[in-house]
């Protein structure tokens, strides 16, 4: 049964590091090809790649790659600088979604991700809030 298994464990199942930074590389060639979600990253797509690449893996019971680096993910707040409304976390969903299918990963494990990151995407909607948007060029949270 999952519940029973170490994360660290599911993490090796699903393929470990090549395999979620072979999800993010998917990812983001839906994302670039969204004429919506593609103007909200920067023009230069390879630093936000490999940090939502740590992100995953950290997230996804491997090791703790993105907090070695950049301290706690704080992810709504680190956000701000983007202006990301309904739209375009439904966008991100479905792209993360599809990335995983196109990867082959397991439909019932795709389904168990999903419900935890719905919320996680709706969370970073800020479009109508009052945010600070200055970028935060990796500073390091706690
Ligand atoms: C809701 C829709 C979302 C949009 C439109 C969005 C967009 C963005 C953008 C534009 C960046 C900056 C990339 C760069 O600096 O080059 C970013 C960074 C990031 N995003 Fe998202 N994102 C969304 C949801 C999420 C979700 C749900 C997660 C986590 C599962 C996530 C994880 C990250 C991470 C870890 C970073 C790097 C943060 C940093 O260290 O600066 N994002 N996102």
């Amino acid at each position: 049964m999952m519940t029973e298994e170490s994360p660290g464990n599911q993490f090796q199942q699903l393929g470990g590091e090549a395999a979620v930074r072979g999800l993010v590389e998917r990812f983001y060639e839906l994302v670039e090809a969204d004429a919506d979600l593609r103007p909200v990253y920067p023009e230069d797509l390879s630093p936000g790649k490999e940090k939502l690449a740590l992100f995953l893996i950290q997230w996804l019971g491997g090791p703790p790659a993105y907090s070695q680096v950049y301290g706690h993910p704080r992810l709504r707040r680190r956000h701000f600088p983007f202006v990301i409304s309904e739209l375009h976390a439904g966008r991100w969903l479905r792209h993360m979604r599809q990335a995983m299918k196109d990867e082959g990963w397991d439909a019932a494990f795709i389904s168990t991700l999903y419900g935890n990151l719905a919320p996680l995407a709706h969370h970073m909607v800020n479009a109508n809030d009052d945010v600070p948007r200055e970028p935060l060029d990796n500073v390091r949270l706690t």
